[in-house]
């Protein structure tokens, strides 16, 4: 198993290159197989996840060709209405293969996704969702068995606009007969991309960038042929590198997905300069304690919660941070106090006692954005940080230790 080996301290200056985002692009590529057709999609990140994606995508049958930052999803030979149980235990977005082979097929057959380190992680929207256009849906053996051949478009309303189960509508309803309305949509931009893509493959989609969708069905769609939107929570974490320890440029970012915390980031002191595809930004001169609370976009995105927390380790007093997305994401506390940090947890609520000089030690990540924040925080201990079970960060961050290297960070990976 790899791990990070981090020696602290270091100014940061330069620039970085910003990847494809992962969240959009995962289920950009499960929306291929609603076609025929040959799909393209342009700066796909090379990620742990969209590797488990591709493997999923040829055992269900289609052809890929994955060249420099570039696939190819070829879909006319879909055979295998499935997604096993050993990649939805790894990946829970593989679960975005059911709209998609429900509305092109009629049927489907999806792993039920266990729990994770944040928590249960219900996928009841989904299913309801599958529902009410029409399918029969029912639990075997811990798979989700959803058939219906004829999907009718409906009104659908979330209790909350999950990212995941409005994909996975969208999907199934862009086939289906007739028009369906969902309400209380996400708005992602993850989201909007999705459906942006549908459209340029002939689907019927309005209301992008609003929590209301409504999907006139269609017969059938065609190739597509787009490139993925930068990755805002990759964008997020140098940022707050930046607002830390450096002085750097964000290339090929986009600021206007991430106003809150470009705010947030001034509010602690850190100046920032936003232009047309990039960021740049200039550290506080000393950071001040701002407090955040999560929320679904455009707030702050629980997927920065974590690194946000990291930063107000060495901030000028105490800062309260609260997740109201996933209440029990918080796996990286005790990591972080393992590097001097004094972060207690009382349900939802983190408070950072800030002014922490931390010290280099072992820490563990335990998901992709907590190990973002650990390293976030070997970069700001002093001394040695060694950041193990980062095959967690190799899912959602392209060549992380490179990009830190090129802009002046002392970070190497080791094969232990
Ligand atoms: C996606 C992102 C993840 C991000 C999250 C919130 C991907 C691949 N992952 O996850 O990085 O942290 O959005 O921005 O895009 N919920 C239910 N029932 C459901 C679905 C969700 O109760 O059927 C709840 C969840 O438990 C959670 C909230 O809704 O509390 C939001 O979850 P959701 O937006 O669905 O997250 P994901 O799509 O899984």
């Amino acid at each position: 198993m790899d791990k990070l080996v981090i020696h602290g301290k270091n100014p940061l200056s330069g620039t970085v290159d910003i990847s494809g985002a992962k969240n959009a692009v995962l289920p950009m590529m499960t929306a291929a197989l609603l076609t025929e057709g040959v799909t393209t999609i342009h700066k796909v990140p090379d990620l742990r996840d969209t590797r488990t994606m591709i493997r999923l995508l040829k055992i269900i049958g289609a052809g890929i060709e994955f060249i420099d930052g570039t696939i190819k999803i070829d879909s006319s030979t879909v055979n295998k209405l499935e997604a096993p149980y050993d990649l939805v235990k790894t990946m829970r977005a593989s679960f975005y293969v059911m709209g998609p082979l429900l509305g092109r097929f009629g049927e489907v057959k999806v792993s039920l996704p266990g729990g994770c380190a944040w928590g249960p992680r219900p996928v009841d929207f989904h299913l309801m969702g599958m529902q009410k256009l029409g399918a029969d849906v029912s639990l075997e053996q811990g798979y989700i068995l959803a058939k219906g051949l004829k999907l009718k478009g409906t009104n659908i309303c979330f209790d909350f606009p999950s990212v995941g189960a409005t994909g996975n509508v969208v999907m199934a309803a862009v086939l289906a007969e007739g028009t369906t309305v969902i309400e209380n949509a996400a708005r992602e931009p993850d989201i909007v991309q999705l459906c942006e893509m549908l459209n340029m493959m002939g689907a019927n989609i309005t209301g992008l960038n609003t929590n209301t969708l409504t999907i006139e069905g269609v017969r059938e769609l065609h190739s597509a042929e787009i490139t993925v939107i930068p990755d805002r929570i990759e964008t997020g974490t140098f940022l707050m590198a930046g607002a830390a320890l450096g002085n750097i440029t964000l290339n090929h970012a986009e600021p206007n997905h991430l106003q809150i915390v470009l705010d947030k980031l001034e509010e602690c002191g850190a100046r920032y300069k936003a232009e047309h595809e990039k960021i740049h930004i200039q550290k506080a001169d000393e950071i001040k304690a701002v407090d955040i609370t999560t929320e679904v976009y455009p707030g702050f995105p629980t997927d920065l919660q974590a690194q946000w927390i990291a930063l107000m380790c060495a901030a000028k007093g105490q800062s309260i941070v609260t997740d109201t997305v996933y209440h029990d994401r918080f796996t990286h506390i005790p990591e972080l106090n393992r590097l001097g940090a004094h972060i207690s947890l009382h349900d939802n609520i983190a408070t950072v006692a800030g002014d922490a000089s931390l010290k280099g030690a072992q820490v563990m990540s335990t998901d992709i954005r907590a190990s973002a924040s650990l390293i976030l925080g070997g970069l700001m201990a002093e001394g040695q940080t060694d950041v193990s079970r980062i095959y967690h960060i190799d899912r959602g961050y392209e060549k992380i230790e490179e990009k830190f290297r090129s802009i002046g960070a002392d970070i190497s990976r080791i094969s232990e």
